[in-house]
């Protein structure tokens, strides 16, 4: 056992009160590692670390010298210790700043005087691999070793993970003496940003950036183009942003404007780009564009009608679903299509560029006499083989240049070539079969791993797609599918989540709707399946929570107990404390007013405007109360539209309705709806004498394509 004061038993350091106020790591608590390395070895010891501790690096190595500069810039950050980083030169001068115009001799030891060492020996990396270290503390001080340089970046962040291990602060730190062995399970450990349907800012891009790193995720696959907005500038068709980029402010939109008449606008610069992928590269994360082709197209076909089909120039959208808008099918189409891969190509090196190609309607492509004389002439027997013929003229193209597709699983139909990679989003049967075929996939399932989905039941929870998606629910998702040999399992090549932001208006929800599930995607995509253990992730989070709260990143706290809470009253309920009366498309949306501030949050079925309150209390209540608001249709529902529930209004003005029972039962009450500028506002009725406890239906009258009213809160008294 070491004494000495930089080295301690765990129980010495544990009984040493000046030391113990620098550290808040119980002696026995799990080491909140997450992912969880491969294999850990802990003893029963600690290192001491205090401010002003040098990391060193080899000499001239360039690239752990700025792994460790990363590392401690980080240190001092989060945790308020400050290090600083040298390089051995002939085993004695020491440089706080690396010239790499000078070629510094590789000799001395590093270490030598500094207890932390970054050590990059690209002879090693047969043994690590790409991404794997070697972590050591012990008596000799802490030594990080790795065969390339994201495999020591991910140990200095693990090291971090180990300074920190409930975000303390101040200038000592008891590192727990352990033997990390580590690498990743799987190479493509992703997430996908929706910047089109919201726009984030490139600190905000940034911000993430950093923290997929200390998550040690890889890919972000960078959704830029939609029928809501193009977001990238691209020189040769300057209307893509002139145009695509803007939108009407509708509903909460407006709230980021300034006002409904002012536009939703943004688009990156291609130097704002490059800054993103250089800022990415230099944290080992790739950048993977996606490009919406043939369909999610509109914002391009707004800009540039004559890529379209219909010849008509569409508004770039404001409705959230599923847009009939495609490119046709011209020489001259794909073209442009080809120009616009070849500026995306220039901008960002990664190996694999994605091209979308989810869901295509193809009404457009069956309407048009142009586009079935091109199928025909080119033997395609129908439209899912044009979709193919697409998919394969963007895969011959980015192959020639070196680079590989990437779509969402929709690629698959009518035929793709085995080169083309899948994003799986469907899973499933749709996975195995990809996989059969040859084809790589990354496993990006919708629910389990759509960050758009509600992570909790609970009312405070911001707007959502219903189903909740917990924290559990992403860490139990195995990213190999079931029915899949082991050859098959080398097919997936990892996971991803996925962050479509229509119902995330800002970088403070995209966070909460990121954290902490991205940490069970990290574990799920990093750690050996063998190891995964709910408990034990569960036993880690509080110190990545601790982390975040350091980091200032605004996790959901609801992700962890979010469960409903029982209703504050028998006598009164909130949207989500009521049964919608069909379950076709139920929402949870927040109101576009007021601007500023929280705005309520409604769960709505918006094909069937119609809640149940399962036996409410009549027993003396002799009047209703309902707070209903009214918002803008912004939904394309393609084939559905005609089955959206509209009830004939009495004097042709909406109406609520309440009923005894079902909602055919007794009308109780009627109030008529007055448009209110979006508005809130309250109804007050009387109601007749009804014993018991009975089913009371609430339903509004009039069309909800022309508004959509929805109930917030309803009460009853005497
Ligand atoms: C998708 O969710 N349309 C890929």
């Amino acid at each position: 056992m070491h004494t000495s004061l930089r080295h301690l038993s765990r129980a010495l350091a544990f009984a040493f009160p000046l030391l113990v106020a620098g550290a808040a790591q119980a002696d026995d608590a799990p080491l909140s590692l997450i992912p969880l390395p491969a294999e850990v070895q802990r003893q029963a010891s600690v290192f001491v670390l205090n401010a002003g501790d040098g990391i060193d690096v080899r000499a001239g190595d360039r690239q752990a010298f700025d792994i460790a500069n990363y590392f401690a810039a980080l240190v001092a950050k989060s945790r308020g210790l400050k290090l600083h980083v040298t390089a051995a030169v002939n085993g004695r001068t020491r440089l706080t700043k690396m010239d790499s115009d000078k070629q510094l001799r590789v000799s001395g030891a590093p270490g030598a005087d500094a207890p932390i060492v970054f050590l990059l020996s690209k002879a090693e990396a047969g043994r690590f691999g790409p991404e794997g270290y070697r972590l050591t503390v012990d008596g000799g001080g802490i030594r990080i070793e790795a065969g390339a340089p994201a495999g020591l970046f991910y140990g200095g962040v693990t090291l971090w993970q180990l300074l920190m291990p409930y975000g303390g602060h101040g200038a000592t730190a008891l590192v727990p003496d352990v033997v990390i062995e580590d690498r990743p399970r799987f190479r493509w450990r992703g997430l996908m940003l929706d910047s089109a349907r919201h726009f984030q800012s490139v600190a905000e891009i940034e911000q993430l950036i950093d923290w997929m790193a200390l998550h040690k995720l890889n890919v972000l696959q960078w959704h830029l183009t939609d029928d809501q907005g193009w977001r990238l500038e691209i020189r040769k068709y300057p209307k893509l942003t002139a145009i695509g980029a803007c939108r009407r402010a509708l509903g909460p939109d407006a709230a980021l404007t300034g006002g409904p008449g002012k536009p939703y606008c943004g688009f990156y610069t291609q130097a704002e780009a490059r800054e993103i992928v250089r800022y990415a590269a230099a944290r080992y994360i790739d950048v993977v564009p996606e490009i919406e082709i043939p369909g999610h197209a509109q914002a391009a076909i707004a800009a540039y009608p004559q890529f379209g089909v219909t010849g008509k120039r569409p508004a770039v959208s404001t409705d959230w679903g599923v847009h009939p808008y495609l490119y046709n099918v011209d020489d001259k189409t794909v073209r442009f299509l080809e120009d616009v891969l070849d500026e995306i190509m220039a901008l960002f090196p990664s190996t694999y560029i994605d091209v979308g190609g989810d869901e295509a309607l193809k009404d457009q492509w069956k309407a048009s006499p142009a586009v079935q004389a091109r199928m025909h002439a080119l033997g395609i027997a129908d439209e899912d083989g044009l979709q193919s013929w697409y998919i394969k003229q963007m895969e011959a193209y980015l192959s020639a240049h070196g680079r590989k597709l990437v779509g969402w699983d929709e690629i698959l139909q009518g035929g793709l070539p085995p080169e083309a990679t899948v994003m799986s989003w469907h899973g499933g049967d749709a996975a195995v079969q990809a996989i059969q075929q040859g084809h790589d996939v990354v496993m990006a399932y919708s629910p389990t791993l759509y960050l758009d989905y509600l992570q909790s039941s609970a009312h405070d929870e911001p707007p959502g797609r219903p189903t909740v998606v917990s924290l559990k629910d992403v860490y139990g998702f195995d990213p190999v599918p079931a029915g899949v040999t082991a050859t098959g399992a080398s097919h997936v090549l990892g996971a991803q989540i996925n962050l479509w932001t229509e119902y995330m208006p800002t970088f403070t929800r995209d966070q909460h709707s990121l954290f902490p599930r991205m940490a069970a995607l990290a574990e799920i995509a990093w750690s050996p399946a063998a190891s995964r253990d709910w408990s034990s992730f569960a036993a880690r989070l509080p110190g990545q929570l601790a982390r975040y709260d350091s980091l200032g990143i605004r996790y959901a706290k609801s992700s962890y107990d979010g469960s409903a809470a029982a209703p504050a009253s028998p006598d009164a309920r909130n949207s989500d404390e009521l049964n919608t009366c069909s379950e076709k498309l139920v929402l949870r949306i927040e109101g576009p007013r007021p601007l500023e501030g929280p705005r309520p949050v409604y769960r709505v079925d918006i094909m069937d405007t119609c809640w149940l309150w399962k036996q409410a209390p009549l027993d003396g209540m002799r009047h209703i109360s309902v707070t209903l608001g009214d918002m803008p249709w912004n939904y394309q529902l393609a084939h559905d539209i005609s089955s959206v529930v509209v009830r004939t209004a009495a004097q042709g003005q909406d109406a609520l309705e309440v009923h005894l029972d079902t909602c055919e039962g007794t009308l109780l009450a009627t109030a008529a709806l007055k448009d209110r500028g979006w508005l809130q506002q309250k109804i007050d009725a009387p109601l007749p004498a009804v014993t018991g406890n009975h089913d009371l239906c609430l339903l509004v009258t009039g069309d909800p394509k022309r508004l959509l009213w929805a109930v917030d809160t309803v009460s009853l008294s005497p």
